[in-house]
């Protein structure tokens, strides 16, 4: 473990790579220990990170999973949207369990409110889309679009009205409100909104930072580590997924580095993680999708369904082309493949190599191992068909497995030396 922490250096980002899902909350959760802050950059509920610890499930939507190391800062960027309900709701159930949170939780001011008007314009416009092309995105309906759209107006409420009297953030809300009911012609709850915003102000004025750039460059230059815990993947960045099937946030390292106000340079290491096969909620092109006998199978023992919505994902199988994509567009220099375990009753593995519509993309049919993974701590202990297939993620990626997800809990993961 050791050598392969050192290869991270102090400021590692953890990318999903596929369609969201891949399991990043668990390999942040494992890799907090070694790093001082732990920040996530963008997005907003729409993310749902689940670890297990001690058997314990643990859900996450706006804080960081490494939270859970109660001597960690954890930093909130400027790229996020924040449910503030939400955010009170999580910190108050580790408040539950005896973890702190507040008084190492640090949030941008830059950072926007999600209101709840945009949870019902998110809806909203999810009907309209069905209605006129038969189909929506199949956004999680936490007012995410909504949010970043009010920001890129310029009309948006950033968090920094936190440090506002009630008189004025009543009458900031009141403008805002009154924005977006002319242009969606929804209604608007003043005093539940308002009362949301107050609630948080009592908590979480005092968390608020001066500016992001200035307390993200102050923990380098005290050379202090970051991790950095992105949300959604690749495939679903605003700019380069897979749109208009995206979210509407940008998921790259980039992008995380962007919400956090800090240079592209100082970045040493980027993780991607994919699950060992692929997932996707939500509409949207997904080539390598299975027939539904084998995506149910993969569902089942996936525990294939969203930790925010509860949907069932779709289930396929990995796809080359896209992990090439997402290893170049985020510079990832370690994989850590997740969900291992998952296949270990396949017969044989199918793998999409080639690029096209649906029915024409190629495979190739890697045969399956047919043993437990689950428990095996060394890659050298693993069977040897699933070291292959291990192997041919490196050939075809270019990108070194680091880490090996074989099961729910902490410690259920392959470290491979990388060096080797
Ligand atoms: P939104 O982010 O709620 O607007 O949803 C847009 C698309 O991104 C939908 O297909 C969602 O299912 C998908 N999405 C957003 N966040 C996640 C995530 O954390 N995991 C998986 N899919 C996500």
């Amino acid at each position: 473990m050791k050598d392969v922490i050192e290869s991270l250096g102090p400021v590692c980002a953890v990318i999903g790579a596929q369609w969201g899902d891949e399991g990043k909350g668990k390999i942040t959760d494992i890799l907090a220990e070694h790093f001082d802050v732990i920040a996530r950059a963008c997005g907003g509920a729409n993310a749902g990170h689940t670890i297990v610890v001690n058997g314990k499930k643990h859900v996450f939507h706006l804080l960081p999973a490494g939270c859970l190391h109660a001597d960690k800062d954890i930093v909130l960027g400027s790229g996020m949207v924040i449910h503030l309900p939400t955010l009170l709701e999580e910190i108050s159930r580790l408040e539950e369990e005896e973890i702190d949170v507040t008084d190492r939780l640090f949030l941008s001011p830059g950072a926007h409110i999600v209101l709840d008007i945009h949870k019902d314009i998110d809806r909203l416009l999810e009907e309209q889309r069905k209605k006129k092309i038969g189909k929506g995105i199949g956004t999680t309906g936490r007012g995410i679009g909504p949010t970043y759209m009010d920001k890129a107006m310029r009309t948006g409420m950033r968090l920094e009205s936190l440090w506002e009297s009630t008189t004025s953030i009543k009458k900031m809300l009141k403008d805002h409100g009154a924005i977006l009911t002319k242009i969606f012609n929804i209604p608007f709850d003043l005093e539940r909104e308002l009362a949301a915003i107050l609630k948080a102000k009592k908590k979480l004025e005092y968390c608020l930072i001066a500016n992001i750039t200035d307390t993200m460059s102050t923990y380098l230059i005290e050379g202090n580590s970051i991790l950095i815990e992105g949300a959604q993947g690749a495939l679903l960045d605003i700019d380069h997924g897979t749109y208009p099937y995206v979210t509407s946030s940008v998921t790259t390292a980039a992008g995380a580095l962007q919400g956090l106000g800090m240079a592209p340079q100082v970045l040493t290491s980027c993780i991607g993680v994919a699950k060992a096969y692929c997932t996707r909620v939500g509409e949207g092109d997904f080539v390598t999708e299975a027939i539904s006998k084998v995506a149910d199978r993969l569902r089942k023992r996936g525990g294939e369904y969203g930790a925010t919505t509860g949907r069932p994902r779709r289930c396929g199988w990995l796809h080359t082309p896209h992990l090439r994509y997402a290893a170049i567009l985020n510079g990832f220099t370690h994989w850590n493949i997740t969900k291992l375990d998952v296949l270990d009753e396949e017969k044989s593995i199918p793998i999409g190599v080639g690029i096209g519509k649906k029915e024409k993309v190629a495979y190739k049919k890697l045969p399956g191992w047919k043993k437990k993974t689950s428990g095996i701590r060394k890659f050298s202990d693993l069977p040897h068909n699933a070291r292959n297939f291990v192997k041919f993620i490196e050939e075809e990626t270019g990108v070194p497995v680091a880490f090996i997800g074989t099961g729910e809990g902490r410690a259920d993961i392959i470290v491979n030396n990388i060096q080797q």
